[in-house]
């Protein structure tokens, strides 16, 4: 059993953040409701926890709380933002709503340069705020060891294991926020760093063979990194039981569906693939409202998947490539808002199985891909950008024929291609159809074909992002590719719009 951090979640948007920095730095950490009771905590043990954020003011009525028991129990305790908030006013401090408050980067003093938190970080740095309510008065036993220009940035009761910051430190707009979570794992929780991938790997692998014994599991896989990862995964722990059937609804991008057949295909398994397109294609014919498209395409591979299931026989096991975020996601009660997105390998819950696995469900998506690399995937397949379930068929505005498909395909490939070359990559990029007709002119010849959108952003969490900043070079030698490679493109446009108010994809 590893040490662990707990992360008590009051809502704040970058729980994720945190519980994945603890990772990264070496200590287990697993993410739990605010309000979870004292006892379960105690009986977790974790060697620290960490308070989040959160939208709310402790003074409202129905904030979220925790029992203040939780600072008597010994175990240090790093209270951020809102839980900075939140542990000094249940210890008897003050909290007041401030004039203005402070968004973004802070300028941050130092005032204690020997606490145990801020040791080695230096007398001043920029810190990432983001609070209207701050503290006034300190608990009792409490000290004020850093300060921003309106509030108390940071604050400590050492004796008693109990410190807190205003600023984010999760977040990498804080300098130096690694290094103040590392001090407190490391200099206050006494963590070993025991956490390692390769442990994660051995213990699933030993569960799964337990659960599973000599029998057969079926794994629905999509290629995106997730489904790839727990297929290796399960190809390792009961070689030759596993059985993928992959659906290929032809709306994948340039050589995607060759490229995930050529590595599974050697892999200990059984790889079905089913070639689909035309089926897909006739049941958006005619389509052009996104969601109708979405609701048909995912309608449409349930049914396959049904019907190649129920050629194979009762196989009594279904895995799925579920990870920790989805887990966290449909577990908390104080979280905000929560995106959830119709996959198409999202299966109904009348499927036969008698058990579903889920050998991924304690991991979060940085860590499933360095599991996949370590489970000898290609690093074009656990790098592989988000793709949407009904792939190509919602980047493709209004109806979708297999001409805009071809197109569209050759399109999106030559963009990637390019910036595959660029050292600093945007986080997601490809190439939209619109439904846009134009005028052109190639050789001497008058065109009159849809125009093609570039898309390109950089995003942490792809729930909001930037337009990315490509250089004119960039995007002039793609729009030359665009036009000269493929004879039905005449024009190519950029799109500049960042999410909200836009989204990534076009749909
Ligand atoms: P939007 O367009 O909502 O997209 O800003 C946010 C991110 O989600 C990806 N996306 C999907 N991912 N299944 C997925 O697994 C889907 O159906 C789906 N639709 C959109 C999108 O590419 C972007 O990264």
């Amino acid at each position: 059993m590893s040490e662990m951090v707990l992360v008590l979640d009051f809502g704040g948007q970058y729980k994720e953040l945190i519980a994945q920095n603890v990772r990264g730095l070496g200590v287990y950490s697993e993410i739990k409701s605010g309000r979870t009771p004292v006892d379960e905590i105690r009986r977790l043990q974790p060697i620290g926890i960490i308070l989040t954020g959160g939208p709310n003011s402790v003074y409202a009525p129905d904030s979220p709380s925790c029992d203040p028991e939780l600072f008597r129990l010994g175990i240090p305790v790093l209270g951020i933002c809102y839980g900075m908030q939140l542990m000094c006013h249940l210890l008897g401090g003050e909290v007041q709503p401030g004039e203005k408050g402070e968004y973004g980067r802070v300028p941050v003093r130092t005032l204690a340069e020997d606490s145990l938190l801020l040791q080695g970080i230096g007398s001043s740095f920029a810190a990432l705020m983001s609070h209207r309510d701050a503290v006034k008065t300190l608990p009792q036993g409490f000290t004020t060891t850093a300060a921003s220009p309106t509030c108390i940035a940071a604050c400590e009761n050492a004796a008693e294991k109990l410190y807190a910051v205003q600023f984010h430190p999760e977040t990498k707009h804080t300098e130096h926020g690694r290094e103040i979570l590392r001090n407190f794992l490391y200099k206050v929780c006494g963590a070993l760093g025991d956490y390692k991938l390769d442990d994660y790997i051995e213990n699933q692998v030993r569960e799964i063979r337990e659960k599973v014994g000599s029998q057969s599991v079926l794994l629905a896989l999509s290629g995106g990194v997730d489904s790839s990862v727990c297929a290796s995964l399960l190809s390792k722990a009961i070689p030759g039981q596993l059985t993928c059937i992959f659906v290929d609804h032809g709306f994948m991008r340039q050589d995607e569906g060759d490229e995930i057949e050529a590595v599974f295909s050697k892999r200990d398994l059984r790889f079905i693939r089913i070639n689909a397109q035309e089926r897909f294609l006739a049941k958006i014919t005619g389509v052009s409202e996104p969601e109708a498209k979405r609701k048909r395409i995912g309608t449409e591979f349930i049914r396959v998947f049904e019907e190649e299931s129920a050629k194979l026989g009762q196989i009594p096991f279904l895995a799925q490539g579920t990870i920790y975020p989805d887990v966290v996601e449909s577990g908390l009660t104080n979280g905000a808002v929560i995106k959830s997105h119709h996959n198409v390998g999202g299966l109904p819950e009348n499927l036969a199985f008698s058990e579903i696995i889920e050998p991924l469900a304690g991991l979060f998506k940085d860590e499933v891909r360095i599991l996949g690399r370590k489970l000898g995937l290609p690093v074009s397949l656990v790098t592989r950008q988000p793709f949407p379930g009904p792939g190509l068929a919602i980047r493709i505005m209004g109806e979708v024929t297999l001409a805009k498909l071809d197109t569209l395909s050759q399109a999106d490939a030559i963009f990637r291609e390019e910036l595959a070359q660029s050292r600093k990559k945007p986080d997601q990029y490809f190439a939209v159809m619109t439904d846009t007709l134009s005028v052109g002119v190639k050789g001497d010849a008058r065109t009159y074909e849809p125009v093609i959108a570039l898309r390109a952003v950089i995003t942490d969490d792809f729930m909001t992002c930037d337009y990315a900043p490509l250089s004119h070079r960039v995007l002039s030698k793609v729009a030359a590719r665009l036009t000269s490679e493929i004879s039905s493109v005449s024009r190519v446009v950029y799109d500049i719009t960042s999410k909200p108010p836009g989204t990534v994809e076009w749909e």
